[in-house]
């Protein structure tokens, strides 16, 4: 049996990209296994794809901690550290996170953004590049930095813009491609760059 790295993903809703990750990490020869699905929002539906598939889950309300965004992440990062995880995946987890769980996991943070970035940071990123008159869109799967969508590129898939596509449609076309993108991307960081 080989190795396998043990990684947390971060959710916030649907769980597409997580699931895709679930599916890399079954096979045997993926260099990954999932240690911990987290969610901010208790009603995700993606907690349930990841309880389907026999996978550790906690979901942490960011709600009843307010403005105190930094005392909600301790909690997050008590819970991924309990896991045993050693990289971080934010996989559509809808916050901006503070210098305190940036720093915690410098360099093993990795997230995935419906752009190709630096081209059209935030959110609506669809609906950006269409009225940007884009002739190229895509995804990039990114190191986590201070700066929001701003980290070191690990890897980009590129989808062409058709005339006559709507923000929904490329949305899709885009998501296609963010499911193989991040697990390749995953699995060159722990071969090529991740080093303990
Ligand atoms: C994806 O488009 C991802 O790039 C963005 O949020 C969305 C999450 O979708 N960060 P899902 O929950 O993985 O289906």
């Amino acid at each position: 049996m080989m190795q396998k790295t043990p990684i947390a993903v971060l959710i916030s809703g649907r769980g597409s990209n997580m699931r895709a990750l679930i599916e890399a990490c079954e096979r045997p020869d993926y260099p990954a296994r999932i240690a911990l699905v987290l969610s901010n929002r208790p009603d995700a539906a993606g907690l349930e794809i990841a309880r389907a598939a026999g996978l550790q889950t906690i979901a942490i309300d960011h709600k009843p901690f307010g403005k105190d965004r930094e005392a909600h992440e301790r909690k997050v990062d008590a819970a991924i550290r309990a896991s045993g995880a050693e990289i971080v995946c934010l996989a559509g987890y809808m916050r901006v996170l503070t210098p305190f769980l940036v720093n915690a996991w410098n360099g093993r943070m990795l997230n995935i953004h419906p752009s190709l970035l630096p081209a059209f940071p935030g959110l609506h990123t669809h609906e950006a590049a269409l009225a940007a008159g884009a002739k190229e869109h895509g995804c990039t799967v990114h190191l986590v930095t201070a700066g929001v969508d701003e980290g070191p590129i690990l890897g980009q898939a590129r989808v062409p813009v058709h005339a006559g596509d709507t923000p929904d449609g490329l949305a899709v076309r885009v998501l296609e491609q963010e499911h193989v993108l991040y697990p390749a991307v995953l699995l060159d960081f722990i071969i090529n760059r991740y080093a303990e």
